[in-house]
């Protein structure tokens, strides 16, 4: 019944603890863990019994289904006793009460009797949780108020000496909120207060303690271990904003220029740094930049004179794309890798020849790519020019003429002009200008000789080339072109130009005409020498042109009268003594010297002996005394011949007729002994003989005369005496002393012709231009001058033809 009971009221320990007893159960409450050996109750007295019937009785502890004896009976004392650790997590868990039962078995007679042992809990467990270490990984994004639930701890104890409550150790970010479970539990969760930065603290480490009611109250402990997980939030940052470096142009590609650097405080790809370019342009072909390194080199030329400073953009970006920037400047320093350049801006070619001294010629410009002092050029001519270069605005020169120039000296220039800029080395170059100097006609013509002769023989040719003049003129082209012309003027009267001609081109003078010594022995032309320029230049030249003699004359007889024409007859008179001058040939010849020295010659007389000839004087001497015996009529041929070779001769003969008495004359007739005359002729011939007679007595008086002064002969013009002028010539004049006339003169003469019919014939000079009778010809070596000096005043005379 009792077992009954206690399973009826069960719940209620203490009420049954007094049933038990009427019943036969016991009923125990102890704590936990008590010590073995520890007094529980007596059961002895708690049954009723005495202590020494327990060990009659066989009494002992059993359990059901044989499981683990947790205490004793002591039979001496009745007492029951722990006898195994009883504790009461291990018995009852969490059940809030805990029973251990046991049997109390005696025999004789056999009784069970229940113990039920109440296990009281006491706080012999901390609070506890599973893991040693809570992990947690939050984004440092996580924002403000995120919750992250923790772990609850455990406590073997039940009740009050269970978990209580958690308390967490202070921190910056993030404080403890504790909930109610349903069913009363408690749990807590990690509040983010305050933003996480991976970047300021990548882990934290929290305490979190649970404590439980106890008294003691006993508390566990478990670390949070918070990483803090990278969110990326950093942009990776450049050293410097503005990066600067300098780099010489020409560097060679690969030529490291500068390192850039960016750091991202990010991790990871978060943090991996990629640089470039920012801008895509013709400066990435020039530089490249290592994405991983930062490394910027040269990838291309460099030159100062394109781009002396670069600013390049660049960029860093991390492997998620952020990125900031910064700004590369390279400046390029200049080295003089460029020569000056000389342009010719201007230049006057051809310059002429006349310009003045300090004539701006042409301007010259320098150039040099580079900078500084790299680009500072000096310029500067060789020294053997008549140019120089004059410093003008800027690099601008300009080339003066320095002197006077002269083409016909120097016709081309080559100047050359170099400049040097004063880099280091310095580099140089060179620039020829060929300039030309223009003609100015400054040259007038200049003849080869100050004067020209030309020696022709008189009879000359129409055309025939007298000489050449040649006048030279260093003048360039027309202005040197040489045309030769004569000047004005006269000669004899007569315009020069129709007695020489001068070839234009070639200054060969011509003559025109044939000209004759008789007539004149030399003249003078003027040749002018013109260039072609404008305005001309011109020389003059004189030209003498001397004619020489040619024997080309006959003697002339003028006393008597030519053979075969004339019927003079001489008187002689019988008283004549040898040697007395009976008559005498006078010839003349228009020749000059040798042509005209003449000489006389009988080739035939009636009485060889009787006369003979001065060979040059001409004069008719007899040789012995007259003898009765003579023939009365005596007939000479005498011949003249003249000294030219060859030399030219001329006959007449000559009647003399030894008589004194004029009485005799009748017999004339028959001295014609050639002449079948008609009687008319006859007496016209009786008739100028006596008329001749006459006059030539009185020639050979004066004839005489002029022997006895033969060195002044002129004495028989200048005595004007009367000779006729039928039979001297007025203009006759004796130059060589020998008797003989020469040179130009005329005469008029009344000549039988011996003709039958016994015509006068009226002989004249086919001149026209006959000289006054009162203009004597005065010729003498030092004359000439004066007659060449003053040719139109010189006669033009005719001669009579024989
Ligand atoms: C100038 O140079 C040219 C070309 O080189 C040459 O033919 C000429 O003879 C030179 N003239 C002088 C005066 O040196
Ligand atoms: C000749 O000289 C004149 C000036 O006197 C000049 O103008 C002209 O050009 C020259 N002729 C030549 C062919 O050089
Ligand atoms: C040459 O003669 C002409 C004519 O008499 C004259 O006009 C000219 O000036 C002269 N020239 C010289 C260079 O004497």
């Amino acid at each position: 019944m009792g077992f009954i009971g206690f399973l009826l009221y069960g719940g209620l320990a203490v009420i049954f603890l007094a049933l038990h007893l009427v019943f036969g159960d016991l009923s125990y409450s102890i704590p936990e863990e008590m010590k073995r050996g520890s007094v529980i109750g007596n059961i002895a007295k708690d049954l009723g019994l005495e202590s020494g019937r327990l060990s009659a009785r066989n009494a002992r502890v059993d359990t059901e289904d044989n499981s683990v004896k947790y205490c004793n009976v002591n039979l001496n004392t009745g007492e029951l006793m722990v006898q195994e650790r009883i504790d009461r997590e291990g018995l009852c868990a969490k059940r809030a009460s805990c029973v251990l039962k046991q049997e109390l078995v005696l025999e004789n007679p056999l009784e069970v009797h229940r113990i039920n042992i109440r296990v009281q809990d006491i706080n012999d467990n901390s609070p506890q949780f599973k893991e040693e270490q809570l992990k947690f990984d939050i984004q440092e994004s996580a924002v403000k108020g995120a919750r992250f639930l923790l772990d609850e701890a455990h406590d073997g104890d039940i009740g009050e000496n269970g978990v209580q409550g958690y308390s967490l150790q202070q921190n910056d970010h993030f404080k403890l909120n504790v909930n109610m479970k349903t069913g009363g539990r408690k749990y807590c969760e990690l509040v983010l207060e305050k933003e996480l930065d991976r970047e300021d603290k990548k882990e934290l480490m929290l305490l979190l303690t649970a404590f439980d009611g106890g008294s003691p109250r006993r508390s566990g402990t478990v670390v949070i271990h918070v990483t803090v997980l990278d969110a990326n939030d950093n942009v990776p940052v450049f050293s410097q904003a503005v990066y600067k470096a300098s780099l010489p142009e020409n560097s060679p590609v690969d030529t490291l220029v500068i390192t850039v650097s960016a750091t991202d405080a990010d991790e990871g790809v978060n943090g991996d740094v990629n640089y470039g370019f920012n801008d895509v342009s013709d400066e990435n072909q020039v530089f490249a930049l290592n994405s991983k390194t930062g490394e910027v080199t040269v990838a291309g030329s460099i030159d100062y004179e394109k781009e002396s400073s670069y600013e390049l953009q660049i960029s860093a970006k991390d492997g998620l794309g952020l990125a900031s920037y910064a700004t590369l400047i390279i400046d390029i320093t200049d080295i003089n890798d460029n020569a000056p350049v000389i342009y010719l801006k201007s230049l006057t070619n051809p310059i002429p020849e006349n310009v003045s001294p300090g004539t701006e010629v042409g301007i010259i410009n320098v150039q040099d790519r580079d900078s500084d002092s790299n680009r500072q050029v000096r310029c500067s001519i060789q020294q053997n020019v008549p140019f120089k270069l004059v410093p003008s605005i800027k690099n601008y020169y300009s080339l003066v003429s320095t002197g006077q120039l002269d083409r016909e000296l120097v016709s081309d220039y080559n100047i050359t002009i170099s400049a040097t800029d004063e880099g280091s080395p310095p580099l140089s170059s060179s620039k020829t200008v060929q300039l030309s100097v223009a003609d100015i006609n400054d040259n007038p013509p200049v003849f080869e000789e100050q004067s020209y002769s030309a020696y022709v023989s008189e009879n000359n040719k129409a055309g025939s080339t007298l000489c050449s003049v040649s006048a030279r003129d260093p003048d360039w082209r027309q202005n040197g072109t040489v045309i030769y012309s004569l000047l004005g003027g006269e000669v004899n009267g007569a315009p020069v130009s129709s007695y020489v001609s001068v070839n234009g081109d070639t200054g060969v003078i011509h003559a025109v005409r044939s000209f004759d010594y008789e007539q004149f022995r030399s003249f003078k032309v003027q040749v002018m020498a013109r260039d072609n320029g404008s305005p001309p230049l011109s020389s003059n030249v004189t030209v003498s042109v001397f004619i020489s003699d040619v024997n080309d004359n006959s003697p002339q007889i003028l006393y008597p009268g030519s053979e075969g024409k004339s019927f003079m007859t001489e008187l002689v008179p019988k008283a004549a003594h040898g040697g007395s001058l009976v008559s005498k040939v006078i010839a003349v010849d228009a020749d000059s010297g040798q042509n005209a020295w003449l000489s006389y010659q009988i080739v035939k007389s009636t009485d060889p002996g009787l006369f003979t000839i001065g060979v040059h004087s001409g004069e008719i001497r007899t040789q012995r005394d007259i003898s009765e015996s003579d023939s009365m009529k005596q007939n000479l041929v005498v011949s003249v011949k003249d000294n030219g070779q060859p030399s030219l001769s001329a006959t007449c003969s000559m009647y003399l007729l030894i008589s004194d008495n004029l009485a005799e004359v009748p017999e004339l007739k028959d001295i014609s002994y050639d002449e079948k005359n008609s009687k008319l002729t006859s007496y016209l011939i009786i008739a100028l003989v006596c008329v001749s007679t006459f006059f030539l007595t009185f020639i050979i008086i004066i004839l005489g005369v002029r022997f006895c002064r033969r060195r002044k002969p002129r004495l028989l013009f200048d005595g004007a005496v009367a000779i006729p002028s039928a039979y001297l010539p007025p203009n006759y004049a004796d130059v060589d002393g020998t008797g003989t006339l020469r040179s130009a003169y005329n005469y008029d003469a009344y000549l039988t012709t011996g003709s039958r019919t016994s015509d006068f014939k009226f002989v004249s000079s086919y001149n026209d231009n006959t000289l006054p009778a009162d203009q004597t010809l005065r010729k003498s070596p030092s004359d000439f001058a004066e007659v060449f000096g003053d040719c139109d005043d010189s006669p033009e005379v005719g001669i009579c033809s024989s």
